[in-house]
């Protein structure tokens, strides 16, 4: 329908070749508009809304460029600068949407701007980029569903047995048989409608953003854009959904012995968001607010039967070290943040245990070692960095990624840790010596999600791409690629030969 719906477009226009349908339009001519006002951002903003948000706004910042502020479009993209006040010749904003430079904006499948649309951007670059002068309300961030265009996996979630994989991919969820790599089944969100009515077949309305198997295999939640849902992970039935979250639910995470989970977020730069429930009531139990400045990207329940020494314990013999009391740790959760730290809380009263500052950018991911002494933050800094639990130090930083490390869990019951990162790698990591183990290669973009089977033998990674990739977690080949259920069947380069 969109196909059509821009060839109509591109045949109209006289510019273009009608013979070229398969091709993207061309430059959009220049037309001279009369005006007796300066064209202000308020008059450019609509046309952003209306034709750049659903992609580079919110949850969805495509080339890294968020077009919904001023200062996101002054700010610019991953080739830098967008907008050159004064000069639109030299702003790769205005060259793009005029359509002579690549990446033609919008991409291929929307429609491209009107030229007067073209030519009010290039009078408000030319008249100096200026910022908007009405003080608005902070907008609601625009919820709507991502373009077809969009089949990035930010979550992955293996079945404790190892039998299933669910990727989530935009805003659905396709649900894979681990061993033959076939697709099962996709999982719908019975009654789901965008803002303007429509009903849509997706798991939620934007994109999948977290997800966790629970250790008995029985629930699978999903979190998105102010919402989780909670799947029946046998039948693939939506049981319960929750909303009201604050902002995008980026992180999810069960308790090992599946009665707890918790889901983190929260309004990025405003406060991060900890919620934590109960099976299978769905009560929220712990609600830690204000422990972070801003988005937890991050949650690790700490591991049961875990003994430590007693802190308020006084040895009759400072000089024996033996002399210590052994305490049951009491169940805890550790959080990382965009404020830079990674914490721990009390899950019975949401209070601070302890704090750890060492990372100079985001932490993106938090777990906690199975024997509890260890945990392990995944940095927007490309580093990992080891924290002893019981010291309240840091032990070492690991230079894991040539880019953000996305992604941070704990192997099964082993101190070995994986890690995803935006140098299209999965890597694992001996969390004790902070040794290189295994890289798990073959993302051709940046990984944002990786999970693995309690075993650690199945491991499955996404990314940008759009492909998840399963792996033998033991030596790291790649078993098979598990591609969206309506993509073109892979060539068979193999019958070749
Ligand atoms: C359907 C999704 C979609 C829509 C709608 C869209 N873009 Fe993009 N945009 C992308 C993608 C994907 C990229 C990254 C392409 C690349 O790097 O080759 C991108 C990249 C860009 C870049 C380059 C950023 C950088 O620094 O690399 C600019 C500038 C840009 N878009 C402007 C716009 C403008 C202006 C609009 C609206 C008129 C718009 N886009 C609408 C998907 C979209």
């Amino acid at each position: 329908m969109r196909f059509l719906l821009c060839f109509t477009v591109v045949a109209l226009s006289p510019l273009v070749a009608v013979a070229q349908e398969k091709k993207e339009a061309g430059p959009i001519a220049e037309i001279k508009l009369v005006r007796k006002d300066p064209v202000t951002y308020e008059v450019v903003e609509p046309i952003f809304e209306k034709r750049c948000f659903v992609c580079h706004s919110g949850n969805i910042k495509e080339g890294k460029l968020d077009i919904s502020s001023y200062e996101g479009l002054i700010k610019g993209g991953k080739r830098g600068e967008s907008v050159k006040p004064g000069k639109s010749a030299d702003s790769l904003l205005y060259k793009v949407v005029q359509r002579t430079t690549k990446p033609f904006m919008p991409p291929r499948g929307e429609d491209p701007c009107t030229a007067e649309e073209v030519a009010l951007i290039k009078l408000w670059i030319d008249g100096g980029a200026k910022a908007p002068t009405t003080i608005r309300k902070r907008k609601d961030p625009i919820v709507s569903a991502p373009p077809a265009s969009i089949k990035v996996v930010r979550a992955v979630a293996v079945s404790p047995d190892k039998a299933a994989i669910a990727a989530g991919r935009s805003n659905q969820i396709h649900i894979y048989d681990a061993g033959s790599g076939n697709h099962i089944r996709t999982l719908l969100s019975p009654g789901l409608k965008t803002p303007d009515g429509k009903d849509i077949k997706a798991a939620h309305l934007s994109i999948v953003e977290s997800m966790a198997w629970s250790p008995d295999g029985k629930y699978l939640v999903s979190g998105s854009f102010r919402e989780i849902i909670i799947w029946d992970a046998l039948t693939g039935e939506q049981r319960h959904k929750i909303t009201g979250f604050a902002h995008a639910v980026v992180s999810v995470a069960f308790s090992m012995d599946s009665k707890m989970f918790a889901t983190a977020g929260g309004e990025p730069t405003v406060e991060g968001e900890v919620k934590i429930f109960e099976i299978p009531t769905w009560k929220l139990i712990t609600d830690i607010k204000n422990g972070h400045s801003d988005t937890v990207y991050g949650l690790s329940f700490s591991p049961p039967d875990v003994q430590y020494n007693d802190p308020s314990y006084k040895p009759k013999d400072p000089k024996n070290a033996k002399d210590v009391k052994m305490i049951p740790l009491p169940p805890m959760i550790a959080t990382g943040a965009a404020d830079k730290f990674v914490k721990v809380w009390t899950i019975n009263d949401g209070k601070m245990v302890k704090s750890f500052e060492g990372h100079t950018h985001h932490v993106l991911d938090v777990g906690w070692s199975p024997d509890g002494k260890l945990l392990a933050s995944a940095g927007g800094d490309n580093t990992v960095k080891v924290w002893d639990f019981e010291k309240g130090e840091q032990a070492r930083t690991i230079a894991a990624h040539g880019k953000q490390v996305t992604r941070l869990l704990f192997i099964g019951k082993k101190t070995e840790f994986l890690t995803a990162g935006g140098d299209n790698s999965v890597k694992a990591f001996n969390a004790v010596n902070g040794g290189a183990l295994r890289t798990f290669a073959g993302a051709t973009d940046f990984v944002y999600a990786v999970a693995c089977s309690a075993d650690g033998s199945v491991v499955a990674a996404g990314g940008e791409d759009g492909v998840v990739r399963v792996y033998n977690g033991i030596n790291a080949t790649i078993l098979r690629s598990l591609l969206p259920p309506d993509a073109q069947p892979p060539m068979k380069k193999e019958e070749k030969k």
